[in-house]
């Protein structure tokens, strides 16, 4: 038997510590010093480490613990995961906006308006509130099961709190943000691992790892942007209204999402999240249009393997000015000659760059 006071005790650390992390990852609004979380975690691991009896599938403390996989296993997605058509500029966006009136015969289109996060997409399975799954997106129709890797990352709940479905499948995006990014890299080089091309790439390659200590280890982050599968739940038949249902069960959602109608407000949050765009903590690559009305989305469809009622307005790439310092030669292992630029520091793309490889000749010339 397990005395009373411990099983109490360990009831209320969860409850903190899940509260604690709802007010960090979904508030954006820490209610207490990072030290005093640690305490409370090792807390409870200690606890559950003396009592055994006590561990629950869904304690923040079982975060980490599983042995690492020799592979994954497959998961098949019963609604597909789609991609999204792109626009460039906005002509390309008045042509879609145009589009979805005509099909739906109407003046003006109200848009759910949210920015395009350059992680990974992954589908979450909840069942009677409690993560069961985590899936990569694979090839929209099978993905991985990375459920293990998932269950490690802070900012997605292990349960669901309020009234939520019985069975629900979240979908969005897990992403690092930039400085996680450059704080991951400079670690990597001090011990003499090989560094990330871009967040968008150290997301991926710590998702994707076989032993999930080492995802634990990688700051990832995680926006919900959607629901796929769900069962015997009225769910608001609006998709803005879905995402403050998943926010209210304890998913973060962007705080820059928002409703907007007609073409007009598109380009004018277009413009506002692009100037806006160096000064987030993570990348985005767009913003993202969906009509925010699900019968509406029901009647406009599918095209091949993408949705008619949404589409990703793309940013250019960050683009910076620097000088080149120095031109140096690097002699490969092979023996092959590699021009090196060295540059004078500059900050783009949340990331400061020193050095650029001059190899792609025809680049250069340009
Ligand atoms: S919605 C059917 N919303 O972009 C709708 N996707 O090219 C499919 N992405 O695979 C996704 N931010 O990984 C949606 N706010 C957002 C997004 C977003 C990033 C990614 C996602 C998806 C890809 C589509």
């Amino acid at each position: 038997m397990i005395p009373k006071p411990i099983v109490k005790r360990s009831v209320e650390l969860r409850e903190l510590i899940n509260q604690y992390n709802y007010r960090y990852y979904v508030l954006d609004d820490p209610s207490v010093p990072d030290a005093e979380y640690d305490r409370l975690l090792t807390e409870l691991v200690a606890l559950e480490k003396n009592y055994p009896e006590l561990v629950t599938p869904d304690s923040p403390a079982q975060r980490v613990g599983a042995k690492p996989l020799d592979a994954f296993g497959e998961v098949k997605h019963v609604i597909p995961m789609l991609s999204l058509a792109n626009a460039f500029n906005e002509d390309e966006m008045e042509v879609f906006d145009r589009r979805v009136r005509e099909r739906l015969n109407i003046d003006v289109v109200e848009y759910a308006a949210e920015t395009k996060l350059d992680g990974l997409a992954i589908s979450l399975l909840y069942e009677n509130g409690i993560l069961t799954r985590g899936a990569t997106r694979g090839d929209g129709t099978t993905g991985e099961d990375v459920t293990l890797n998932v269950r490690t990352i802070k900012a997605i709940p292990l349960r669901l709190m309020g009234n939520y479905p019985d069975f629900i499948e979240v979908r969005g995006e897990v992403y690092m943000s930039k400085q996680g990014f450059s704080d991951l890299n400079k670690a990597q080089k001090v011990k003499g691992e090989k560094l990330f091309a871009n967040p968008r790439n150290a997301a991926a390659g710590s998702l994707r790892q076989l032993d999930p200590h080492i995802t634990a280890q990688r700051p990832l982050l995680f926006f919900a942007h959607g629901i796929g599968q769900y069962e015997k739940a009225a769910l608001p038949g609006i998709h803005i209204e879905i995402l403050k249902k998943l926010r209210q069960w304890g998913l973060p959602v962007s705080p820059k999402t928002k409703k907007i109608t007609g073409i007009k407000q598109c380009h004018e949050y277009y413009q506002m999240i692009g100037e806006c765009r160096a000064s987030l903590a993570y990348q985005i690559d767009g913003v993202v249009f969906k009509v925010n009305d699900l019968a509406q989305q029901e009647l406009l469809g599918f095209v091949s393997r993408a949705p008619r009622w949404a589409i990703a307005y793309k940013y250019p790439p960050e683009e910076e000015i620097t000088k080149v310092i120095d031109i140096e030669v690097q002699v490969g292992r092979t023996g092959a000659l590699t021009p090196v630029a060295r540059l004078e520091p500059v900050f783009v793309g949340g990331v400061t760059v020193t050095n650029a490889t001059l190899h792609n000749e025809d680049e250069v010339r340009m």
